[in-house]
This record gives C-alpha cells, sequence and structure tokens, in this order.
C-alpha cells in the first residue's frame, strides 16, 4: 500500500484529488498540507487524516508519493521540499510558471532518484483513451488536422460575497498567472502531442482581450507537428464571463483522410464519421482522477510508467502556451 500526501487543499484536490486517492486500490491517503488553516483542516477532518500547515511537519509523517494540487506559482517550491525528502510527486498543471522552472523541477527531481508526473488527468478520460485508438487503428484515414475548443468564463467574472458583487478570485488568479492557454490549454496541446505522437516544429498565436488583464483572455494557437499535422487550439476564460447564463463550447474534431472524429461535450456528442458511415460512441466527462490515480498506484509500485505524462510533456506543454500568450501580449505592447 503507498502512502500519498496532498499538497493544496483547493477546489481540485476537493472534488478531483482527494476523492480519487480514497478510493485507489493500492494508495492511502497519508496526510494534507495547506498554509491555509481552515482550508488544511476542511480536508484532514473529511478524510480522518493529520493535516499540518508547516511542510516539515506533512512530511515527516512518511510516505511515498505527493499529489501537489496548489496554485502553479508553488509548484517548483512543492515538488523541491519532495524531492527533498526522497517523495515522488504527480503535479497539477502548468507543472511550474515557465520552461526554465520546468526544466529545474526535472533536474531536481532527476538528482533526487524521484519520479515526476504531471496530472494531465484529460489523457485518462475514456473520450481521450479512445480518440488515442481510433487514430493508431486508421479510423478516419490518415489524420492531418485537429480543432480543439475550450471557451468558457472560468467560473465568471464576479462573484457575490456578503451580498456584494466583487471580482471571482480564482478566475482573477489564473488570468494573473498567464490566462486561459497557460492555466488549461495546457490539456489540449498536451493531447494534440499525445493524439498524433508528433512534437510541435513550429506555431503562431494569435489573441483578444475581451477583459482587462495584462495576459490575453482569448487565444488561438496553431501549431504544425514534425508529422505534418495541423492543430488548432482555441482558450478563452471570457466567453460569456458577463453573462447571467454562460454558454460554454468544449470540442475535438480530429479530422483524417476518411473522416471525422468528433467530440462535442456540451451536445453529449462522441461519434466517428468514415466512408462505412457514422458511429455513436458512448460519451464520457473529460477529466479522469481516478484513472490517473490507477496509473499513478502502477507506477509507484512499479518504480515507473509507460502511461502517466513525465514532467517533460509538462514542460513541452508550458512552453508552447507561454510562448504563444508571451508572443500575443509583445505583439500588443509593440502596437502590431
Ligand atoms: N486538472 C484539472 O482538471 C484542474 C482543474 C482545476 C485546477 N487545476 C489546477 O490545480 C491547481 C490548483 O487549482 P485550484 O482551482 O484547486 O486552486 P484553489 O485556489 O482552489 O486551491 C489552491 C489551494 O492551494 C493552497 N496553497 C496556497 N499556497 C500553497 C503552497 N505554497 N503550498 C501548498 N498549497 C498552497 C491554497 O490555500 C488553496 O487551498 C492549479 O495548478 C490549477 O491550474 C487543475
Amino acid at each position: 500500500m503507498a502512502r500519498i500526501g496532498l499538497m493544496g487543499c483547493g477546489t481540485v484536490a476537493t472534488y478531483g484529488h482527494l476523492p480519487a486517492i480514497a478510493t485507489t486500490e493500492g494508495l492511502t491517503l497519508a496526510a494534507v498540507f495547506d498554509p491555509s488553516p481552515a482550508a488544511v483542516e476542511a480536508a484532514a477532518a473529511k478524510y480522518g487524516v493529520p493535516g499540518f500547515t508547516d511542510p516539515e511537519a506533512f512530511f515527516a509523517v512518511g510516505m511515498d508519493g505527493v499529489s501537489i494540487t496548489s496554485p502553479a506559482p508553488y509548484h517548483a517550491e512543492n515538488a523541491a521540499a519532495a524531492a527533498r525528502h526522497g517523495v515522488h510527486v504527480l503535479c497539477e498543471k502548468p507543472l511550474g510558471t515557465d520552461d526554465t522552472e520546468i526544466a529545474g523541477m526535472i533536474r531536481t527531481a532527476d538528482a533526487a532518484g524521484t519520479m515526476l508526473f504531471t496530472a494531465f488527468d484529460y489523457r485518462f478520460s475514456p473520450i481521450s483513451q479512445t480518440i488515442y485508438r481510433l487514430v493508431r487503428e486508421g479510423a478516419v484515414g490518415e489524420v492531418r488536422s485537429l480543432r480543439l475548443i475550450y471557451i468558457w468564463n472560468c467560473h465568471g467574472k464576479y462573484a457575490t460575497v456578503d451580498g456584494r458583487r466583487v471580482l471571482q478570485a480564482r478566475r482573477a488568479a489564473r488570468m494573473d498567472e498567464g490566462g486561459p492557454m497557460v492555466d488549461c490549454g495546457v490539456h489540449q496541446i498536451d493531447l494534440a502531442r499525445w493524439w498524433t505522437g508528433s512534437e510541435v516544429v513550429r506555431w503562431s498565436s494569435a489573441g483578444a482581450w475581451v477583459d482587462e488583464f495584462a495576459a490575453p483572455d482569448h487565444l488561438y494557437l496553431h501549431m504544425d507537428h514534425a508529422n505534418g499535422v495541423h492543430t488548432m487550439v482555441e482558450l478563452s476564460y471570457s466567453y460569456n464571463h458577463t453573462s447571467a447564463e454562460a454558454s460554454p463550447h468544449f470540442t475535438y474534431e480530429l479530422i483524417g483522410t476518411e473522416g471525422v472524429i468528433r467530440f462535442d461535450r456540451e451536445a453529449g456528442l462522441f461519434e466517428v464519421r468514415n466512408t462505412r458511415g457514422t458511429e455513436i460512441l458512448p460519451t464520457a466527462p473529460e477529466k479522469n482522477f481516478a484513472g490517473m490515480y490507477v496509473a499513478f498506484a502502477e507506477a509507484l509500485a512499479r518504480g515507473g510508467s509507460d502511461v502517466l505524462p513525465t514532467g517533460r510533456d509538462g514542460l513541452e506543454a508550458t512552453r508552447l502556451a507561454r510562448g504563444a500568450t508571451d508572443a500575443v501580449m509583445a505583439a500588443r505592447l509593440a502596437g502590431v
């Protein structure tokens, strides 16, 4: 039984990581850490484990692996602490704030002899797994073009606190950390690299400011893969960000020489159209924390993994997302 600690008892830990750790065979939750006493106490009480606001006391409990679910600016310091204690890491995306920082995280883990995985849980969704298989089976011939779209409001621009309308803190924090491509688009970039099995050799980006943060809130990234496939990723955190009723788009389309694979989360549609006809496939959520933790349990038992996204996968996704965002910001500053 592998003992798992968790650092960062916030939203994604509460709905995704903690329930998955608690229910995965071969894993047991050993302790939780958060600098916020209220957050750590809530998680510790719910799961009946010790909770700490001091990282040294947290690691002293003893554990094999740690899940890092703090905001991105703290991932590197949390991962460095894990490496110092010889603990393997599964870290939320974006793995770090930029590729230089992530390269340092990879070096630190390598020097400590510990494993560092990126928690790209979208890869473990039955949808993504089926697309991976269909591409390899040639279900739509040779895939030549991908359109991966996630435009939504990131829970809305405003929240109501004590009857007053205030800026919604979580969305504001994600915008300050780089915006939608850096925070969420890394999932789509990772899927494109994984599905095509091909690295990105050229990219360009364009974007818009619907809101007023430093980073663009609506971004388009075009990527050419080494095998000739082209991927377009469109991400927004300002699509209906002030509307009373939000309406997101979340779609994957893989266009091949003999048809199209299409997933539309909002429409509940997953289908393959090809020369033989149309096959409707079972739909599923785009995330799968439980599946990711099965893979983490296996990695801890075996001392390695062929399926968990690596530190390098996390680095590539952040390099492209950050590059795309920075290029658009630089063009705006230059008045281009
Ligand atoms: N994979 C997904 O589907 C998914 C979904 C949402 C968020 N995320 C990612 O998960 C991470 C956390 O997002 P969230 O929405 O849960 O944020 P959140 O703000 O709701 O929670 C973050 C928690 O981390 C704590 N924290 C702050 N500083 C810390 C530190 N130094 N060490 C440890 N914990 C610290 C905060 O007190 C808070 O409890 C981000 O990197 C985000 O991009 C992933």
